[in-house]
């Protein structure tokens, strides 16, 4: 797994989506509770941007058809039968970074 710095991204202490690309993906981050989220920035259903969207019971809601994610594991509500990617993310002292696996990796070479 690969760790990418986020430059620029800032904690408000408020609920909020950032749409970042690292890794050549689009990643929305997502502060919500006093957490850090990552998740995929496409909603799997019909591709609108879950950065428009917003949160609520721990969840991200996409803007289009209210399909929703968990902010966790980016696994969609009972009935979706979807998900988007989830990533790991760490505030480190000299900014925030997220974890992103390639292909290699995935099929451990
Ligand atoms: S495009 Fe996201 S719910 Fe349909």
């Amino acid at each position: 797994m690969k760790w990418y710095h986020l430059p620029g991204l800032t904690l408000t202490g408020e609920p909020t989506i950032q749409k970042v690309k690292a890794g050549g993906k689009n990643i929305c981050i997502i502060e919500y509770d006093n957490k850090l989220y990552a998740l995929g920035a496409s909603c799997p259903h019909a591709g609108a941007e879950l950065s428009g969207g917003w949160c609520k019971d721990g969840k991200i809601i996409c803007p289009f058809h209210r399909y929703s994610y968990d902010l966790e594991t980016g696994k969609g509500s009972p009935g979706q039968n979807d998900y988007v990617d989830a990533y790991p993310i760490e505030i480190r002292k000299d900014g925030i970074y997220i974890g992103i696996e390639s292909f290699w990796d995935r099929i451990g070479l």
